[in-house]
């Protein structure tokens, strides 16, 4: 099951016993948004690009279930979702991107080279392309600049010369990590497998995790009723890097007035990353709307 990371902060920056409507735009298995109820939330809408979340969901969240409207959408899409329920504005907004663990270790969702099968990994399986399809479809140049920025891959044009020069195409998790394993030079004992950055970065790349993430954090703070809050989380220094330079533009504009509340962005403490290492590289970024 998926372990809900920098509960505690969560709840510090959101403050969702103050009551109200919250948004988590991510909510996954539902970690964060139960916890977001028993401190207080009078209304939660949940948001997930994945259906199978949705269930985990629907599961943990049954017992609050009167209070909690669980919607398949992508959190772009934010907006038209609260105004199709007449939602003006919320009192706090949770997006803890990326992918879940759930989603990372489930057989069939071709995230992971642990396991051989179709090269998938569409968080949301109902629109566009596969992995395997995408990779079909790109030329070798696109292919490299998506590794090497995505994936920060030193060797991306080695590896998209390697997928390029695969006859047949490239169907697997497994075929694709053995291919990027014998195109990367070894150098001594790995401590993490070398395909490890291709799997990351096809899969930024496919979801298009990155596009249009500082259009959603600007509706997300219109959204803000005065005084209400958002918290973003990020595993990716990329994607910080966006909601740092797009909450610091928020902030700086005089619509829809917000500030900052994290100066530098906050990270789970030891104990939680040596319980839950995917914890590691979490970075949580809050901000407030002007009351
Ligand atoms: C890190 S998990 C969230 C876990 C959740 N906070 C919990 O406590 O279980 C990220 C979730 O965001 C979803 N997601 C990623 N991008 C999305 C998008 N653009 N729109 C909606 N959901 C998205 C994923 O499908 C995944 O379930």
């Amino acid at each position: 099951m998926h372990e809900p990371v920098m509960v505690a902060e969560v709840l510090e920056h959101l403050a969702p016993a103050r009551g109200g409507i919250f948004v988590d735009c991510t909510v996954g298995a539902g970690g964060h948004a139960r916890a977001i109820l028993e401190a207080g939330a009078t209304r939660l809408i949940g948001l997930d690009r994945d259906s199978d979340a949705l269930k985990h969901a629907a599961s943990a969240l049954e017992p609050f279930a009167p209070r909690v409207e669980l919607v398949h959408a992508d959190y772009r899409r934010l907006g038209e979702v609260l105004d199709a329920r007449g939602v003006a504005s919320v009192d706090g907004l949770l997006a803890d991107l990326g992918v879940s663990s759930m989603q990372l270790d489930a057989p069939g969702r071709g995230f992971s080279f642990r396991r051989d099968e179709p090269l998938d990994m569409r968080m949301d399986r109902t629109s566009g392309p596969s992995a395997a399809e995408a990779i079909r479809e790109a030329d070798e140049r696109t292919l490299a600049d998506v590794i090497y920025e995505f994936g920060e891959e030193r060797y991306a044009r080695r590896i998209a010369r390697a997928i390029a020069d695969a006859r047949g195409g490239i169907q697997t998790t497994g075929e694709l990590a053995e291919l990027v394993r014998r195109a990367v030079p070894r150098r001594g004992p790995a401590r993490i497998d070398p395909a490890t950055r291709t799997f990351q970065a096809i899969r930024i790349w496919v979801n298009r995790e990155l596009e249009g993430l500082d259009a959603f954090l600007a509706e997300a703070a219109r959204r803000l009723a005065p005084g209400g809050r958002m918290v973003v989380i990020t595993f990716h220094s990329l994607e910080d890097r966006i909601v740092k330079h797009t909450l610091r533009a928020l902030s700086a504009a005089a619509d829809p007035g917000v500030t900052i509340r994290t100066k530098r962005p906050v990270v789970p403490r030891e104990a939680e990353i040596a319980q839950n290492p995917r914890a590691r590289s979490a970075k949580l970024r809050a901000a407030e709307r002007h009351a």
